[in-house]
């Protein structure tokens, strides 16, 4: 007798084409699979080769570790075998598998690292790009390093799988043929607003998708909601929204009171846990609707079965280069019309269905037809840096499906020469290369090896790298009486210099508790995130030492005493001093100081997490920052407050452009042109016997 997951394997679309997929895989070497989201690539397609192909070990690629390991996870129970042992798999700072592995689900970064030391990749002998139509920019140098791969090794085999249709590029780089799988679309009604502006729609759409949702419960039929937001906390406040207005609904007043009588909601965004609630996947008990808030994963990633009901708010959270700041920032944008079709197509996969569309048939003409690879919009530093590394010395024409925009390689070879990763013929240096060999950004990299060379801190940058590497592990409580609770509690940790050392305090706290998950409750803090940082912190610390990069404590205190927080904040000055901004006097904004030498600038603010809002704005002058995130406007996220003197000294590799400056610069023209005028240049090094004037 078939088990009920056995029947479910063979009821999805993909399994009548089985022992066809299987044939064409064996007569073609590169093949291009295409089909809707849900039909079973990633689950089925895998297996389907470890049984039909002999000798078979596959690599799966994912474009988000969530997926990796999800999907890792149900392969595995699909084949009854335990994780680790058949179907594992791998993330950056995490691999789960053995020597009995066949079939392994990487990130397509993890997939990346691996061809530093095996550019054929010839510990796999098929290997899946799935979710290719995300075009992630590590998909892209795959996309490359494969092609070439390829033509080395007859027998390897390469599966291009696709949830769209727009397939002809995928076709014409790779020369193959296209697979393509019928899907098993059911109608989707579509519901446009009226008329509405997407900039009005941008401040408002959380609480319209609250409005939306509780429509839809109280008026529609029975069946699931999902509802594409933009972030995690985006979906907190609308899931706190729906569950308040949930608690005060009358169901007595409700059209299908017979039917539906309850709710359950369940965020889905980056984060493991929330995944690993099988609740999500498992069908709603009747009486029940399921509200599902998720990110794009859930627009081709993960599939969650049961819904009828589409919410599209119409924008996503994306990573954006922003020229006049050198850095990606975050934007939340409109999406694309190939999006937007996606996000309606989940709700017709096993019945008639209906998307609300959050913003009107207009809107959607104006959208972009499909999303801009990530390879042409973001920063291409990392990216670069491994090219490099792999012995690709001239990146402008590496096989790129599409090339990205010159300018971009120009600026990222120029960042990285600041950072000391290429010299001035843009070859790698050997600070570059071991920087190449960080599973983390340059940025960071560059911080890890300072903080051990020339100050003397590496364990605790270590654990600074590694919390910047995770999620935001703070958790925003729902009530304001448990928001006050969590202020106050974590007063505790606070740090006069800034966000990092307060993370270090954090992270030290934690450890002297015993890395206790009662303690992160009762401080409020994510404990799977500290968890997550705690694994990362273990393997930077093994890859300082197999560089031979010494590792220095400066204190077992719980916590950093002022008097240590000048090495820290220096060694973070080494891999950062590009995010270096400095506040205009009485007001709430900051230049970022290399970009207003260059003759662009933009002005940049604290974001309301950032720990310096909390000290009197007339004393921050000089401060760095991790990132930026533009919601309505572009934030720093993660902020500390730093001496000029600290930064002074490393900008003798910025080649700073004579130009005229505005007069709010002229407090940083003041600094600037004495530092101009010095007869010997600069060196890229900072000494850690400098006379040193403390930040408070
Ligand atoms: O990759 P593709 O979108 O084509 O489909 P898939 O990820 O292989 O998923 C096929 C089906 O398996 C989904 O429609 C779900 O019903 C089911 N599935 C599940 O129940 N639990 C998971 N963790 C993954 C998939
Ligand atoms: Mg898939």
């Amino acid at each position: 007798m078939k088990n009920k997951m056995q029947e479910q394997r063979e009821s999805l679309p993909i399994f009548p084409f089985k022992q066809d997929l299987i044939a064409a895989i064996r007569e073609y070497q590169i093949l291009v699979v295409v089909g809707d989201t849900g039909s079973g690539k990633t689950t089925q397609l895998p297996q389907y080769i470890l049984e039909g192909i002999p000798n078979a070990i596959v690599a799966v690629t994912q474009p988000r570790r969530i997926a990796a390991i999800s999907a890792a996870y149900r392969v595995a129970e699909e084949t009854g075998t335990k994780i680790g042992d058949l179907v594992g798999y791998s993330i950056r700072f995490e691999k789960v598998a053995s020597k009995n592995t066949k079939l392994q689900f990487l990130t397509d970064g993890t997939l990346l690292r691996t061809c530093t030391t095996d550019p054929l990749i010839s510990q796999f002998n098929c290997i899946m790009l799935d979710e290719s139509h995300e075009r992630s920019l590590d998909t892209d140098v795959l996309f490359g390093l494969l092609k070439r791969a390829c033509k080395q090794r007859p027998e390897l085999k390469v599966i291009i799988m696709s949830a769209t249709l727009d397939i002809e590029k995928f076709q014409d780089f790779f020369d193959a043929p296209v697979f393509s799988v019928p899907g098993r679309m059911f109608e989707v009604d579509v519901l446009w607003q009226k008329t509405i502006k997407f900039q009005t729609l941008k401040t408002t759409f959380v609480q319209r998708c609250v409005e939306t949702v509780m429509h839809i419960h109280k008026t529609e039929e029975p069946g699931d909601v999902l509802v594409f937001l933009t972030g995690q906390q985006e979906i907190e406040r609308c899931a706190k929204n729906i569950l308040d207005l949930h608690k005060e609904l009358n169901y007595n007043l409700v059209r299908h009171r017979d039917s539906v009588k309850d709710m359950v909601v369940y965020p889905i965004y980056s984060s493991l846990e929330t995944l690993q609630q099988k609740a999500i996947f498992e069908k709603t008990p009747k009486g029940v609707r399921k509200i599902v808030l998720a990110t794009n994963i859930a627009q081709t990633s993960v599939t969650v079965p049961g819904i009828r009901y589409v919410v599209d708010c119409g924008f996503v959270k994306q990573k954006m280069y922003d020229h006049k700041t050198h850095m990606d920032a975050l934007l939340v944008v409109p999406i694309s019309q190939a999006a937007a079709t996606q996000r309606a197509g989940r709700a017709g996969r096993t019945e008639n269905g209906k998307v609300y569309r959050l913003y009107c048939k207009e809107a959607f003409q104006e959208m972009s037809p499909t999303t801009v690879p990530e390879i042409q919009r973001s920063s291409l530093l990392g990216t670069i840096l491994y090219l490099l590394k792999i012995g690709i010395k001239d990146v402008l024409n590496f096989d790129f499906i599409d090339a990205p925009d010159p300018e971009l390689v120009q600026t990222g070879l120029k960042q990285l020469f600041y950072l000391g990763a290429v010299d001035k013929e843009n070859r790698l240096t050997h600070l570059g290369k071991i920087m190449s060999d960080f599973p983390v950004s340059p940025f960071l990299s560059r911080c890890l090896i300072s903080s051990s060379q020339d100050f003397q801190c590496s364990d605790e940058m270590c654990t600074i790298v590694a919390l910047l590497s995770v999620e935001d592990f703070y958790i925003q409580p729902r009530s304001e009486k448990d928001q006050a609770l969590a202020e106050e509690k974590r007063q505790e940790f606070y740090d006069s210099s800034g966000d990092h050392v307060t993370f270090l305090n954090i992270y030290n706290a934690w450890r002297d508790s015993g890395y206790s998950q009662d303690w992160c409750r009762d401080n409020f803090f994510h404990y799977r995130a500290l968890n997550v940082a705690k694994n990362i912190r273990s393997q930077l610390l093994s890859a300082m030492k197999q560089h031979k990069l010494e590792i220095y404590s400066l204190t077992h205190k719980q916590k950093i005493p002022p008097s240590c927080r000048q090495p820290i904040l220096k060694s973070l000055c080494s891999g950062f001093y590009m995010n270096t901004v400095k506040k205009q006097k009485g007001k709430t904004v900051f230049y970022p100081y290399i970009a207003s030498l260059e003759g662009q600038s933009t002005l940049l603010f604290l974001s309301p997490q950032s720990s310096l809002t909390k000290i009197d704005q007339d004393r921050l002058d000089w401060v760095i920052f991790n990132d930026v995130q533009f919601v309505t406007r572009p934030n720093m996220r993660i902020t500390s407050r730093i001496d000029f003197e600290m930064v002074k000294v490393l900008f003798g590799r910025v080649d700073i452009k004579h130009h005229k400056m505005e007069e709010e610069f002229q407090t940083i023209r003041e600094v600037i042109d004495p530092m101009h005028n010095e007869e010997h240049g600069l060196r890229n090094e900072v000494h850690s016997n400098q006379v040193e004037r403390p930040v408070d």
